[in-house]
């Protein structure tokens, strides 16, 4: 429909409602982006359920409904932990990158992760726009040298940041103390502070203080433009905006930070193209090209011949005013996405999209404990996948996600919730109705009977659901559309126990004919619904009804009159089997200890 006014983007709890005047519902144009895991090694189930798999569950959704979406994520690549993960693993940082960003990929496309595209923190375009962004930020006098005395090491000639620096602990006396903490008994040093320090790199003890100059960020200049705007925002979760106000308030607020490190893997730092004097052989802290690289990512997308425009998605110039842009991210990631990186957009006084939204999430635990990258705790995405394919996880990860407190797997409760969601309601239902149907009529819709008050009343209740479980979808509540999708499958599987089409076929072929046809019209519309969290088994549910190109159900009664009488299917393969007790119990055993 003609719509004379661009329509403005809608909030994120109303945009059910955000029609326009002709009644016509506005497409609005969404980027979405997840927090990019850092490279260091396989991500576990906790880092995926904070913040990629709720991204792609509202992506997809999104693009259910007929949104146009842009959705971005890319492997996090520079900083220390990169270079000692590469170091550890005897390969040089930008192989073990490269290899590891495979890796990731690859992974995240088994879990059915549906990135537009996943780019890298390494790219030379985020290295292009890094330093492009400095020097605004220097132009516009946020930037200041600072002067400070850092470990120089002869023999390596370069400064050590302070995890480089080894020693001896002057308060416990262990050996091994890193210069920014002991590990033995856990106080925070200054790399001075260790007797007999020596450089990790090389081992050498030829250390000594020098002047260096590093750059700081001014973002305590932009503290009452950052508090206004997160003011501006009551619509965003508490843990966002709590977290937000913490840092801005709290003890000494906003601090400028340091955005230099002394590493040689990393964006060099320079202004745009032109060298900065005092900073040769530094890089910008990860943490300050990272989240550019969420703009970067889009170009990538651009240059990997998949899109065609990135500017009307990120500048507000191009076309980018249009664009709702949500974050995904965990908790610990909110003050550099509320703080750190506006300051940086705004602060370049340039005109770049600014996030409409962020969605952020508590910790998933592990059976008691917590999960750890650092010690292998938990259970690792390859590792889940060889166990269980991807849409068993997403749905145990998706309606127990993280959201208003932190949450827990147990290998007892993913066992329940797969045998009882996926497998004895959605599954069972499934495979019930198509079997009945070809063992007393044949693989073709029936076209016998009509549809009496209970089949009404079906329909009616599932419209109000629909409605139900679509508010809950746009409102990102993640938990809640679980329960909303879980009690749509439900209604039907009560239905059909309470209708019984066996026990009426007996007397009344007809009426059993046609509670047949409604039963299995659910299953198009199930998984059409379903699709956002178990795409997988939701194609092979359309594959077996022989439905192509299945449309949102807008009209619920409408898309309950999908499949015609006469209409041929399938009886699916079994689309989730249980989970036994064995399994159970030698999986949790399996994933007792921690992986090397
Ligand atoms: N790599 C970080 C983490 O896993 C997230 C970086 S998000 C970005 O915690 F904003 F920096 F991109
Ligand atoms: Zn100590």
């Amino acid at each position: 429909a003609a719509n004379a006014t661009p329509p403005s983007p809608c909030p994120a709890a109303a945009l059910e409602t955000c029609k326009s005047s002709f009644g016509v519902q506005v497409m609005t144009r969404h980027l979405i982006t997840s927090a990019i895991p850092y490279i260091n090694g396989i991500k576990h189930l906790g880092n995926l359920v904070g913040s990629q798999l709720p991204a792609d569950l509202y992506a997809r959704y999104l693009r259910g409904r007929g949104h146009e979406v842009l959705f971005l994520c890319a492997t996090d690549e520079h900083g220390t932990p990169a270079e000692l993960a590469a170091a550890k693993a005897g390969k040089p940082v930008a192989e073990y990158c490269a290899e590891m960003h495979e890796v990731q990929a690859r992974i995240a496309d088994g879990f059915g992760l549906s990135f537009d595209h996943f780019g890298r923190s390494s790219s030379t375009q985020n290295k292009v726009l890094t330093q492009h962004f400095a020097a605004a930020l220097y132009d516009q006098g946020l930037i200041e040298e600072v002067e400070q005395r850092q470990i120089y090491s002869e023999t390596d000639g370069r400064f050590l940041p302070d995890r480089y620096v080894e020693g001896t602990c002057p308060n416990c006396g262990f050996e091994d103390a890193r210069g920014d903490q002991c590990d033995n008994c856990t106080k925070q040093l200054d790399p001075e502070d260790l007797i007999n320090p020596r450089s990790t790199v090389s081992g050498a003890t030829d250390l000594e203080m020098r002047a260096t100059k590093h750059l700081f960020l001014r973002q305590s200049q932009m503290k009452d433009k950052l508090d206004t705007w997160i003011n501006s925002k009551a619509d965003w979760p508490v843990l966002t905006t709590s977290i937000a106000k913490k840092w801005l308030h709290d003890g000494d607020g906003l601090q400028d930070r340091g955005i230099t490190r002394d590493l040689n893997w990393g964006v060099p730092v320079k202004r745009g193209d032109t060298d900065w004097p005092g900073m040769e052989g530094k890089v910008f802290y990860v943490w300050f090209d990272a989240p550019i690289e969420y703009i970067a990512c889009a170009q990538e997308w651009v240059d990997a011949g998949k899109g065609t425009d990135w500017e009307r998605w990120w500048r507000t110039d191009k076309g980018a005013d249009d664009v709702r842009y949500t974050q995904f991210m965990g908790k610990d990631n909110v003050p550099f996405h509320t703080l750190s990186f506006p300051a940086t957009i705004m602060g370049s006084s340039e005109p770049w999209k600014l996030v409409d939204y962020i969605k952020s999430f508590n910790y998933l635990n592990y059976d008691g404990g917590q999960f750890s990258t650092s010690r292998g705790r938990g259970v690792f995405m390859d590792q889940a996948l060889e166990i269980l394919p991807a849409d068993y996880w997403r749905w145990w990860l998706l309606s127990h996600a993280p959201e208003t407190s932190d949450a827990e797997f147990t290998w007892e409760n993913f066992q329940s919730s797969v045998n009882k969601d996926l497998a004895d309601v959605l599954g069972n239902f499934i495979s019930r109705i198509t079997k009945f149907c070809r063992s007393k009529f044949s693989e073709d819709v029936p076209s016998a009977g009509e549809y009496g008050p209970e089949e009404h009343a079906l329909i009616a209740d599932l419209t109000e659901r629909v409605a139900r479980y679509q508010t809950a979808m746009e409102a990102m509540e993640v938990r809640k559309s679980a329960a909303e999708l879980r009690a749509i499958w439900a209604a039907g599987n009560e239905y059909l126990q309470a209708q019984a089409p066996w026990t009426t076929f007996k007397t009344d072929p007809d009426k059993a004919a046609a509670q047949v046809r409604l039963a299995l019209n659910l299953i198009p519309l199930y998984a059409v619904l379903s699709a956002p969290f178990i795409p997988t088994a939701a194609a092979s549910m359309l594959e077996s009804m022989k439905v192509e190109n299945a449309a949102w159900p807008d009209d619920v009664p409408d898309a309950l009159a999908q499949l015609p009488p006469g209409h041929g299917f399938e009886v699916p393969e079994v689309l989730f089997a249980k989970i036994t007790d064995e399994q159970r119990d030698e999986w949790a055993e399996k994933f007792a200890g921690v992986r090397s």
